[in-house]
């Protein structure tokens, strides 16, 4: 990218990132697939917008299908212009975008790819005074990660090249990190091969959302919560990843996945982990690792009876939504007629450690519900004494609503707390409301999306 291009003054900019990045290249394997057309090239060119991108940074795709550089370029720049989230598309920022991507065709199984990918980060490099840095995006079917890894490795390109002080190589390996704990630790020893740990981002885009770390804002930012973050007050927590999309062409996928691989074993226990762990002593990666790792520890593991009583798993089938008839999972392209696969599923977890003891977590995440939600509901315990007379449907019971904190992931992002107020009027009759904290309004921006 031409320096200076984005903004007279750069140091005027708001948005401008705090710490320099150094230029590099971004080599996506699975370039052709529908996460880089989504997610991944819609981010780039949010940062770009950002003037987050170093100058001279630079993409190389590869995928099986053969593309010209500018056939890559087009393609990319349909997907901006469909997927691109809360920042305009403007044509000439694209067209310095642009000029930074590059396509090579090849198959990943063909040893002879990688000798071709390191002349074309040569070629790139000198091009575009990359200084050797390249990182690595596996956005492949997963039984290809250890091939690339290992391609990769043999053709030398895992090592930055003579020369460059500060060059570095890294590797961003894609969920599922295997489908088990030993496939997960195979794969883990078979990338350690080749790469050092500190080089290898297993990425899990839920952590990179602004809502999820916000969990981390309010819980360690305030004086308020913390003191009652607890067994002593919390009644159960709830934690739900509500989907309407089906699932998207990527059966054959998800047939093998499930909702609990999918989203329960990674995104939903990160969240947990986020919401219930102890105060890390700094807000340094290897000290937030670590308190959710403890966290992580602390998980009461299911005995098999246990999965009858705490476990739900379902399946959407066919049905008419707003007019139109959609398939059920069964009848997705790619999914065998008599799948068994969960696309909801529902467990009760518990947390065995001294703040959590005996307080439910329920987590719960499907495909094609009534709407897109993420949230965490925490319910507090009611009030010792039920003093008062509630207003509405529920007569004249005593007013029941305990406190419920809801911390919005999406699509609403924010955060909600409901408690009892009077009712206008005579007499002395309860009825819940809230305080309500919305993103857009006090940010005036909805946040951008987590890749
Ligand atoms: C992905 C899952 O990791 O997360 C998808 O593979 C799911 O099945 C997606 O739809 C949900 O992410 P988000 O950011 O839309 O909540």
């Amino acid at each position: 990218m031409v320096k200076g291009m984005f903004v007279a003054n750069p140091m005027e900019d708001p948005l401008r990132f705090q710490k320099p990045v150094s230029p590099c290249i971004l080599v996506i394997f699975g370039a052709h697939g529908d996460l880089t057309r989504r997610k991944l090239i819609p981010a780039l060119y949010r940062l770009a917008y950002e003037r987050r991108l170093p100058t001279g940074f630079s993409v190389v795709g590869i995928s099986r299908t053969a593309l010209s550089d500018q056939q890559f370029r087009d393609k990319m720049r349909e997907s901006v212009q469909e997927f691109l989230e809360n920042s305009p598309f403007e044509m000439d920022l694209w067209n310095e975008f642009e000029r930074g991507l590059f396509y090579m065709a090849g198959d990943v199984n063909d040893a002879g790819i990688y000798k071709r990918l390191g002349e074309t980060i040569a070629a790139v490099d000198s091009q575009r005074q990359t200084d050797g840095s390249v990182l690595f995006y596996l956005s492949t079917q997963p039984s290809q990660y250890s091939q690339i890894a290992a391609g990769l490795g043999q053709a030398g390109l895992n090592r930055a090249p003579e020369g460059h002080a500060n060059a570095w190589r890294r590797l961003i390996v894609e969920k599922p990190f295997g489908h088990d704990l030993s496939s997960a630790r195979q794969l883990s020893q078979e990338l350690r091969h080749y790469f050092d740990e500190r080089e290898i981002y297993r990425i899990d885009h839920y952590l990179g959302k602004e809502t999820v770390q916000n969990i981390l804002a309010f819980r360690f930012g305030n004086v308020i919560f913390e003191p009652i973050w607890n067994r002593r007050y919390i009644n159960h927590v709830q934690i739900t990843a509500a989907e309407s999309i089906g699932v998207e062409g990527r059966g054959a996928y998800y047939q093998e996945a499930g909702a609990l691989r999918d989203m329960i074993q990674n995104h939903m226990l990160q969240v947990l982990a986020t919401m219930a762990m102890e105060p890390p002593a700094a807000y340094e990666p290897d000290a937030v690792r670590d308190e959710r790792a403890k966290l992580l520890r602390a998980l009461k593991v299911m005995k098999p009876d246990d999965v009858l009583t705490h476990a739900v798993a379902g399946q959407y089938g066919p049905a008419q939504v707003g007019g139109n008839q959609l398939p059920g999972f069964r009848q997705e392209h790619g999914v065998k007629p008599d799948a068994q696969t969960d696309t909801y599923a529902a467990v009760t977890l518990f947390v065995e450690n001294w703040r959590w003891a005996g307080v439910p977590f329920y987590i719960r995440t499907g495909k094609r519900l009534p709407k897109r939600t993420t949230d965490i509901a925490i319910q507090f315990n009611s009030a010792p004494l039920a003093m008062f007379q509630s207003d509405g449907d529920a007569g004249d019971s005593p007013a029941t609503w305990p406190n419920l904190l809801v911390l919005r992931i999406q699509p609403e992002e924010g955060i909600s707390l409901r408690f009892s107020s009077k009712h206008p009027g005579a007499g002395m009759k309860l009825r819940p409301v809230t305080m309500d904290f919305n993103y857009g309004t006090s940010f005036g921006a909805r946040s951008p999306s987590a890749y």
